[in-house]
């Protein structure tokens, strides 16, 4: 991408500004401006809640910084993807291009400071005139979405952005579609792991092939749940993540050892709400998945016997990395830091804990089941292209290991010398896949036909995406 060459955007209408480009995750929502390399805006898709004179909403990080009274923390997106609370998602997609990118738009013209009127010589026909620009005047836009999305809320999409934030002009792309180009491709396999989802979409010549995409829950926050779930039987002792905001100070300790902590206490009525709470161990659980984490590399599964006759639980085991926690509690993770990830890649290695929100995944859900079946519902003739072409791409994707399993999955079920897998290895890259697809194709001097203007909005209604979006 050359930023210096100015982007498509420019010749709609003739203004000289870049088309915003708007990529809402369930963990976090990124915008920025098309042609740049990555999203200057990323905020949490979580936002915050308190009362006081009346209720208040929190967006941004600053959700993670005080613990207010009865603070709770809400997401507008449904576990499945899609938006639930469509009120609370345009808040905070406001919020994550007005933040950064739009600031705050001049209110009254005449109140400006630019125009010569004094105070009280308001022309009277200024009066009942809509004086608060849209946020998204200046600015066509592009949005991002699952391969999943129905139809309701592809329009409701475009209808907020063409009525409430007054875009000149629309897109809406599938973000498999996005992350293959942002690989340089037309056609891949594109296997993301999100926060929400895992989904396996088969992209050709620039299209979905929507009989082939799969998805599943068992994206970043099933791997958390997995990871809580062998704290509660972790040996030396059961592991409870107590986040910073509960902790006044702490001393170090021997591995393994009970933490030495003082810990804060809330009165019941200034305590905020358990949803704080877990988005803040929420915090550390990443960590964990950054650091400690790793995927069984394989050949064979975790529980399988290795070459040698020798179990690859016994060779994990010997493999430990340590981590500590934020009550300075600290130990070394042997072949629980392997297990907590393998039921991607087999369900019955899934922990089961009566407390969490997910279910056990069926054989189906794991991500070499739901591969087959994407490509068992493309023509064949396309299935050795997408294999030559898998592209990797979600924040949990980054996990160690993720790649020579999938590679060693790929293997045993298509034997072929061709199976490629593309992951960029820088993690912006891999983090922003969707985003950077979407500034370059917002980008390309040929996307401009593609736009649906505001006219065309006028004229056919919100269902016009269902046509123009493929
Ligand atoms: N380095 C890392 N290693 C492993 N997991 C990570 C890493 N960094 C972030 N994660 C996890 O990745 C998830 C976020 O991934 P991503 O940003 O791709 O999701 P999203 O696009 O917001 O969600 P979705 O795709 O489900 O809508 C979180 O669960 C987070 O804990
Ligand atoms: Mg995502």
């Amino acid at each position: 991408m050359n930023p210096s060459i100015p982007p498509s955007a420019a010749e709609y209408g003739g203004d000289e500004v870049s088309a915003i480009v708007l990529d809402p995750g369930y963990s976090t929502t990124r915008a920025g401006f098309a042609g740049e390399d990555t999203p200057k805006s990323l905020v949490p898709t979580y936002y915050g809640k308190y009362s006081g004179e009346s209720e208040k909403f929190l967006f941004g990080d600053d959700i993670f910084v005080t613990p207010r009274p009865g603070l709770s923390i809400h997401n507008p997106v449904g576990r499945d993807g899609i938006v639930e609370d469509w009120d609370m998602a345009q808040r905070l997609w406001e919020y994550s291009f007005k933040s950064r990118l739009t600031g705050q738009k001049p209110g009254n013209p005449m109140l400006n400071g630019l125009n010569d009127v004094p105070e009280g010589e308001l022309p009277a026909d200024m009066e009942g005139v809509e004086t608060e620009e849209k946020p998204l005047a200046d600015s066509p836009l592009l949005m991002t979405e699952c391969g999943w999305n129905p139809a309701k809320a592809r329009e409701k999409t475009v209808e907020i952005a063409m009525e409430n934030w007054g875009t000149p002009a629309y897109y809406l792309a599938k973000s498999g579609v996005l992350v293959a180009f942002a690989s340089g491709k037309a056609s891949a396999l594109v296997i993301d792991i999100g926060a929400s989802n895992i989904s396996i979409t088969p992209v050709h010549d620039g299209m979905v092939l929507k009989r082939g995409v799969q998805h599943s829950p068992l994206g970043g926050d099933y791997i958390s749940s997995q990871i809580r779930a062998s704290f509660k039987s972790n040996s030396p002792q059961p592991i409870t993540i107590t986040p910073h905001y509960l902790i006044s100070s702490k001393t170090a300790v021997e591995p393994g050892q009970r933490p030495q902590a003082t810990y804060k206490t809330f009165d019941p009525e200034k305590a905020p709400d358990a949803s704080y709470r877990r988005l803040l161990e929420e915090r550390t659980l990443t960590e964990f998945k950054e650091s400690v984490v790793q995927v069984w590399p394989g050949p064979g599964r975790l529980s399988s016997l290795g070459p040698n006759g020798v179990p690859n639980e016994e060779v994990a085991k010997s493999s430990g990395r340590a981590f500590e926690f934020p009550d300075g509690y600290n130990q070394t993770f042997g072949v629980d830091r392997y297990r907590v990830i393998e039921s991607l890649f087999d369900s019955k290695a899934h922990i089961a804990d009566p407390d969490s929100e997910f279910q056990a995944p069926t054989p189906a859900q794991t991500i070499p089941e739901m591969i087959k079946a994407s490509l068992s519902a493309v023509d064949v003739d396309i299935r050795p292209h997408l294999l030559q072409n898998v592209v990797v791409t979600g924040a949990s994707s980054l996990i160690f290991g993720f790649n020579d399993r999938l590679n060693q999955e790929l293997m045993q079920m298509f034997p072929s010398p061709r199976v490629r897998i593309s992951a960029p290895g820088n993690t912006a890259e891999r983090r922003f896949g969707s985003w950077i697809g979407g500034s370059i194709l917002a980008s390309l001097g040929t996307f401009h036909q593609m736009w649906i203007s505001k006219k065309e909005y006028d004229e056919h209604g919100p269902n016009i995406v269902e046509k123009r979006c493929k």
